[in-house]
């Protein structure tokens, strides 16, 4: 049977993959609201479409920090990609390459950050990372990232530890036999043995990460790097003008997808608030439940320049592996490109809140 929307990518991903697999990439913290929510948000929001314009010719193109992408869907950094498949974050190297589309890589990968740029090396892609305890390790990822040809780093602020995941704790979640976090394995950090007490990603991020973490890291970081750094799980104008006044040039609107603060913002909602800040000086993106074209069609129309999406793909991979993940972006795309249509746009980048009802 062809599978038509993401939903139902999902559906049979939950047939394919392993329970835990599942529950770990479909969940999120404590009761779940902001998952819910987020997807909610994007859908109470109604669109006013202009009729009777030549909508013949569309475009979806535009660019994210100078670079041109062919549709405003970038791949959002999840982790362990070869739970889904095999191939993991290679396939999903190719399928964003041949979209001509950014894949932003997760630290928490299970190819090493050089592995996913030699499986498709005429792609863009960015690196997201966390600050660790131990700042070496943090600057070799940089460095490591730069040398390999990344366009840009994205640094996880919602994270200082892992939210409550119930589901992740009942299923004693961590990494099968063979799968490793590949990018720390130069720094004997890569084992997350599956098995033990509660979720083991727990543990191996309270051994780790630094939960102190403040804007002084985000100077710091700025400064030995030679590429732009993205912020990524911004909620509020407060700090996407701190976030500014820092020297970033974009940021993303993205509460983990409900995965860390149950009860944070819907970014639909967020989102709103953030361009209303700083729009005008920085390049605001935006993840979390965005499952149709047109809420992506929305998210642009309320300011955002590009949207992240990060479970679909995992299912899309799941499915199919490249194939499937090239599936699931072509969906969005079409179904991006109808909603443009009629709604009585032309073109990705000059959509405005005129075509909301606020
Ligand atoms: C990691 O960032 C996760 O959401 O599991």
């Amino acid at each position: 049977m062809d599978l038509l929307k993401i939903d139902e990518y999902e559906q049979a991903a939950a047939e394919r993959l392993p329970q835990m697999v599942y529950d770990y990439y479909a969940g999120g913290a404590a009761d779940e609201l902001t998952v819910r929510e987020n997807r909610l948000a994007w859908q109470r929001l109604w669109l006013r479409p202009r009729c009777l314009v030549d909508v013949s010719q569309r475009d979806l193109s535009t660019t994210v920090l100078g670079q041109h992408i062919a549709l405003p869907i970038l791949t959002a950094p999840c982790g362990f990609n070869a739970l889904a498949h095999p191939e993991g974050e290679l396939a999903v190297a190719r399928a964003a390459t041949a979209a001509a589309t950014i894949q932003c890589v997760s630290t928490a990968a299970t190819y090493s950050l050089e592995e996913v740029a030699a499986a498709a090396p005429q792609g863009a892609r960015w690196f997201q990372l966390y600050c660790y305890k131990d700042r070496g390790i943090t600057q070799a990822l940089v460095e490591r990232a730069a040398a390999a040809g990344y366009r840009a780093l994205v640094l996880t602020v919602d994270a200082p530890y892992v939210g409550r995941r119930e589901r992740d704790i009942r299923n004693r979640f961590g990494l099968p036999p063979g799968l490793r976090w590949k990018n720390l394995e130069p720094y004997g950090l890569d084992r997350m043995d599956a098995g033990g007490d509660g979720s083991a990603l727990v543990k191996y991020i309270e051994s780790i990460w630094d939960a102190s973490l403040t804007w002084d890291a985000v100077d710091w970081l700025r400064g030995i790097s030679p590429l732009p750094v993205v912020l990524k799980g911004v909620l509020s104008a407060e700090d996407a003008r701190r976030a500014a006044g820092h020297g970033m040039k974009a940021l993303i609107v993205s509460n983990h997808g409900g995965r860390q603060l149950d009860g944070a913002v819907p970014t639909a909602v967020a989102l709103r608030e953030i361009v209303d800040a700083v729009g005008d000086e920085l390049e605001i993106y935006v993840d979390s439940g965005l499952r149709r074209g047109s809420d992506i069609l929305k998210a642009l129309a309320l300011g955002a320049r590009a949207v992240l999406i990060g479970r679909p793909y995992l299912w899309g991979l799941a499915v199919a592996g490249e194939a499937g993940v090239a599936r699931v972006l072509q969906l969005l795309r079409d179904e991006l490109d109808l909603a443009l249509a009629l709604a009585g746009q032309t073109s990705v980048r000059k959509l405005s809140r005129e075509l909301l009802v606020l």
